[in-house]
């Protein structure tokens, strides 16, 4: 099987300044996801980094990300977290298309596959936003697009029953929800960051999915007013093989502490 395009997405690394830990060291983390992917035996076409790529947005933070990516041997594409600063992320990622608009969503067309990155975020806001100005401009990309869609968006456009994590509302939901049917374009997939666990359901009649956090998770825990809580669970990121306006998703664990191995079974 071959596919026309690979799209590896990467959520959620939190760098901080260089050796400070959160729960885990982050930088390192992100460092080994950069090493499995240039490691990657059919290299993706393209990194995408759906947010969060700093913890704090602080201009230190995004030297040492500038820093980590570095090596990768794939282009990269930004896409703003509620974590981040929209004007270091435009300094740091001058390759990313920007548009020339507040938010900073971008959209970049491959051939046969348009991919929309809708900025999600309002400054200081832990939630999503999606207002009349995103709303329209949304309507644009997708009448526009000249190729099926996948649209990436820091936050999910849908509540995952962890209270604490939903707590901020989704503003504009229907209104995206309305934008994605009404649309003319074909959108494939929503591809998501934020929750730091992996997690698929539908929007829309679209498939929606959240890769998995480069660094901690949130703990899976689905009781009304759960605590905020963390957890280390298998931290990765997900390979997107798109062949035939079809999206194959697998997830690539990066501290299982394990190469693959030939096992011997027993009968
Ligand atoms: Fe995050
Ligand atoms: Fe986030």
């Amino acid at each position: 099987m071959s596919s026309d395009l690979i799209i590896a997405q990467l959520s959620d690394p939190h760098v901080l300044e260089p050796g400070a830990v959160e729960f885990v060291d982050n930088n390192a983390m992100l460092r080994l996801v950069v090493e499995s992917l240039n490691a990657e035996a059919v290299q993706p076409t393209v990194v995408l980094g759906t947010g969060d790529l700093t913890c704090w947005g602080r201009e230190r933070q995004y030297q040492e990300l500038a820093d980590i990516l570095a090596p990768l041997n794939a282009p990269f594409l930004a896409m703003v977290g509620n974590h981040d600063d929209r004007s270091f992320m435009r300094e740091t990622f001058p390759d990313t298309p920007w548009a020339d608009a507040e938010h900073a969503s971008w959209v970049h067309e491959f051939d046969g596959i348009t991919l929309i990155g809708l900025d999600s975020t309002s400054p200081g806001r832990h939630g999503p936003t999606f207002d009349a100005d995103r709303q329209a401009w949304l309507e644009n990309a997708l009448a526009t697009a000249s190729s099926p869609v996948i649209l990436a968006m820091h936050h999910p456009p849908f509540e995952s029953g962890i209270d604490w994590m939903d707590a901020d509302g989704a503003l504009g939901r229907n209104e995206l929800r309305q934008t994605i049917s009404g649309s003319p374009a074909i959108v494939l997939r929503i591809l998501s960051g934020h929750l730091h666990r992996p997690i698929v359901t539908t929007f829309a009649g679209v498939t929606a999915s959240v890769c998995p956090a480069t660094t901690y998770h949130v703990a899976l825990d689905l009781e009304p007013a759960a605590k905020p809580r963390v957890v280390r669970d298998p931290r990765g990121y997900q390979l997107h093989l798109i062949s035939d306006a079809n999206v194959l998703t697998h997830t690539r664990y990066i501290d299982t502490g394990e190469a693959p191995f030939d096992p011997e079974w027993n009968d």
